[in-house]
């Protein structure tokens, strides 16, 4: 979805490297506690954030990983060892998210059989005895869209909140998120995921030292071309709002011209809106598929009411089949809901909004054929 927007501007954004750049391993020798962190990096995370009102970032631990999905290990494990340290409980520690839930979470912990924590599977129904557990809370949720908070109130519970789509694209900004770990991804704001960028933006101290020595240890650091690649495009999205701020008086643009691109996050909006809008007119005529409902909220970014636009559709089979096995009959690519921690009822699937022009084309003609059968 995002190429056509950076296709228009691929010179003004495109990062020259030279051979006898990045050859260190530390990016930031100074800094004792995280020296694998590039400062210019940093500071356009900062600014990205400032400039869509969407998490603090001010006196906040900033952590940059491989991809979130990295930094969720590193932050599992950092979380986890600090519940070990101030309790005698021999067990592991559960980990749980609401289901439906992003199947990674399930995967990466059952996979690696860690000794620190275990996979719980729904938060709705874990038995939470007392003492420390992790909740995942994933908001705006995949794959269903959904706004979410923690469902556990445990005393020693501690949440991590991954906000990978908390981006005005999706879904209404109504506040600066401010909680102790939350995961966020270039994949998914700009759509970069190859270059796997991810940050990690942590209140306290000791826990964001401990993802950061965790992250040295799996990898010594990310890959720094991906950061500085990054660091270009989230300063390319943030002059094309900020060009007539007083943010222009500290730091000038330096390619005037780039300010006649449409915003990243408009784009995005009105790509998603128009395909929302097109999947909305098949499901309301549908005997067949229905379509989550959301109400709008007022979004402080754009300054007026919108309503989400999340980057999955969460379509549900009215007709009591298996929803997965309908849609690949049509050739629709979708993930049914026991991926998703949903355990009897294969009534739902996931399908991507996010894709090309074409993949979504092709995916809005044969639903409407699926739909008037
Ligand atoms: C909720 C959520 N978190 C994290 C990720 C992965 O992010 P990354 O590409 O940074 O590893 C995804 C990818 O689909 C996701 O849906």
């Amino acid at each position: 979805m995002f190429y056509t927007y950076w296709k228009k501007v691929d010179n003004e954004c495109s990062v020259n490297i030279k051979a006898s750049e990045l050859i260190s391993y530390f990016p930031n020798p100074k800094d004792a506690d995280f020296f694998c962190q590039m400062p210019e990096f940093i500071d356009a995370v900062h600014r990205v954030h400032r400039l869509v009102g969407n998490a603090v970032t001010e006196g906040r631990y900033i952590i940059e990983g491989t991809g979130s999905s990295q930094l969720f290990i590193a932050a599992l494990r950092a979380l986890a060892c600090t519940a070990k340290e101030t309790t005698s409980n021999k067990k592991h520690i559960p980990v749980v998210c609401a289901e439906p839930y992003y199947s990674f979470y399930k995967e990466v912990i059952e996979q690696e059989r860690s000794e620190l924590y275990q996979w719980k599977g729904d938060a709705n129904t874990f038995q939470s005895e007392s003492g420390p557990y992790i909740e995942v809370v994933t908001s705006p949720n995949n794959p269903d869209g959904t706004t979410r908070k923690p469902v556990l109130k445990g005393e020693e519970g501690m949440v991590i909140h991954d906000l990978a789509y908390y981006w005005p694209h999706y879904t209404p900004i109504t506040s600066p998120a401010d909680y102790d770990v939350m995961l966020f991804t270039l994949s998914k704001a700009t759509g970069h995921a190859g270059s796997r960028v991810g940050w990690a933006i942590v209140k306290n101290k000791e826990i964001a030292k401990k993802i950061h020595k965790h992250l040295f240890l799996m990898s010594i650091g990310s890959c720094q071309e991906g950061f500085i690649r990054a660091t270009k495009i989230i300063h390319f999205v943030a002059d094309s709002y900020e060009h007539d701020v007083d943010y222009m008086l500290v730091k000038p643009p330096k390619v005037p011209v780039l300010f006649e691109a449409e915003g990243l996050f408009d784009y995005g909006h009105r790509i998603l809106a128009l395909r929302w809008k097109r999947l909305r007119a098949i499901a309301q005529r549908s005997e067949v598929v229905s379509l989550p409902d959301f109400s709008p909220e007022f979004c402080n970014f754009k300054g007026k009411l919108t309503y989400p636009t999340p980057a999955f559709a969460w379509l549900e089979c009215k007709t009591g089949e298996d929803a997965e096995q309908l849609t690949r009959k049509m050739k629709i690519q979708a993930r049914n809901d026991s991926k998703f921690g949903v355990s009897v009822s294969r009534r739902y699937v996931r399908v991507s909004m996010v894709g090309d022009d074409h993949s979504f084309n092709l995916f809005i003609e044969r639903l409407s054929s699926l739909s008037i059968m």
